[in-house]
């Protein structure tokens, strides 16, 4: 089967690495891809929301399957324009449709989800520009740290923590009234603050079964011992070593079965990824958010320790066969450390070469923004490469791509040097 990775990320890296071992997949596509995924696939610089060129694409290459990376094109209804399309109904899109999408294209009906069907979140008001003093007495009646998200999607900057109770004030008038984050904050949700690690969890789903991926952990912060502001991830581990078999038996029966359950029932349709955020309040796993996709830089650990063949984990997916999958994890942890761009996350240059790509290594190299010019690569995004290794635990795989990473060089260079720190 030929099969179209859609994304630019290390993420997208990771799965078109992990397809070009299948033995069920002839040719891999990528769009528009990176300098990493053009090692397995054929990269087709066409923007991931631009579904006219996609379609023919897709019928040029004889593409039978499409796996959807990033959420943007899910919430804009890219398995929808599929579905509708007669010469392309047929091919199958691996993410959900419009509905499905909604569960993290707004979080509002994320959180009437979880309420409707008993999963554990924690409390909230939505609010728009009609309700905002029911909003300034909700957050009265609030401990700091105060928690306002925007409803829809604004590129992962739509949440706000803020300590004092009268810039929280300001700050959700800014997002109804100025819109601050454009029609994303025409709704705003205030939550309750939750104390406690986070982890992500990850399932592959038809609507009705479910088989779970390793589950992760990775660190949003810019800065050393998790300060600064939130980016994509700078780093991540799987296994997550504080899960207990107690804990994971919790989540299983508290979220996601709840969670595939409450699909089933409310006539959701839903082919694709599930990754639950989830914080571990004492022993009480809470849900954060649902998004509708593979996390990265989550999938550059997850993807390395299963032994499965990917390809045929999805086509067993797309057949109705996902109940016969038996998931086969490696013991080994695995750990990526991610660099990134100097300035990252607000402003920074693209375009400086690469060097030490070719330097021996056991560890894997996922580009994330990276792009090839004449047989040199250069860097094209925020975060330019994640390197993952496999170890016996996860300090050992941490340090295995630290001794990688440290003879990469290109202008700006920066990566965190405290990933696994507060495990
Ligand atoms: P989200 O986009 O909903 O995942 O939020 C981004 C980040 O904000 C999360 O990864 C958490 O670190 C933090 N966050 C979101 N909601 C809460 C909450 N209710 N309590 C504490 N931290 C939160
Ligand atoms: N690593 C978090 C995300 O993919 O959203």
């Amino acid at each position: 089967m030929n099969i179209l990775v859609l994304g630019a990320g290390g993420r997208e890296n990771a799965f078109c690495w992990k397809l070009s071992k299948s033995k069920y997949i002839n040719k891999i596509y990528a769009v528009p891809g990176n300098a990493g995924t053009e090692n397995y696939a054929e990269n087709h610089n066409i923007s991931v929301n631009d579904f006219q060129k996609i379609k023919s694409l897709v019928i040029d290459k004889g593409i039978k399957m499409v796996l959807v990376g990033p959420e943007e094109p899910l919430v804009k209804g890219i398995h929808d324009y599929f579905l509708n399309d007669d010469s392309i109904k047929d091919v199958h899109i691996i993410g959900p449709q419009k509905k499905g999408a909604l569960l993290e294209g707004s979080k509002s009906f994320a959180k009437e989800f979880m309420i409707r069907n008993n999963i554990p979140t924690a409390k909230y008001l939505k609010v728009n520009e009609d309700n905002i003093n029911e909003g300034n007495v909700f957050l009265d009646d609030l401990s700091p740290p105060y928690v306002l998200k925007a409803d829809g999607l604004a590129a992962g900057k739509g949440v706000l923590i803020i300590n004092n109770l009268n810039e929280a004030k300001i700050e959700l008038k800014n997002m109804l009234i100025e819109k601050k984050f454009g029609e994303a904050s025409k709704n705003v949700v205030i939550e309750e603050f939750l104390d406690g690690i986070e982890l992500s969890c990850f399932v592959l789903t038809d609507g009705k079964n479910y088989i779970n991926f390793p589950m992760a952990k990775d660190y949003k912060k810019i800065g050393e011992g998790d300060t600064g502001l939130n980016t994509g991830g700078m780093g991540a581990i799987s296994p997550v070593p504080f899960v207990s078999k107690e804990f994971k038996n919790k989540i299983e029966k508290e979220i996601i079965r709840p969670t595939i359950n409450g699909l089933r029932k409310e006539k959701i349709a839903f082919r694709g990824f599930i990754f639950i955020g989830l914080i571990k309040v004492k022993d009480q796993p809470k849900v954060i958010e649902y998004n509708v996709r593979m996390g990265d830089p989550e999938t550059e650990v997850v993807l390395p320790r299963i032994k499965n063949d990917f390809g045929e984990i999805l086509i067993s997916l797309v057949n109705n066969k996902l109940k016969f999958v038996k998931m086969k994890f490696s013991d080994h942890s695995a750990a990526t450390v991610v660099s990134v761009s100097g300035g990252y996350p607000a402003k920074y240059e693209k375009g400086k070469e690469i060097k030490g790509l070719d330097n021996k290594t056991e560890s894997i190299i996922f580009h994330c923004g990276t792009i090839k010019k004449s047989k040199k690569v250069f860097t094209n995004g925020g975060r330019v490469l994640a390197v993952t290794s496999l170890g016996r635990d996860f300090k050992m795989a941490v340090s295995k791509s630290y001794s990688f990473i440290k003879n990469i060089n290109y202008k700006g260079i920066y990566y965190r040097k405290d990933i696994g720190f507060d495990l």
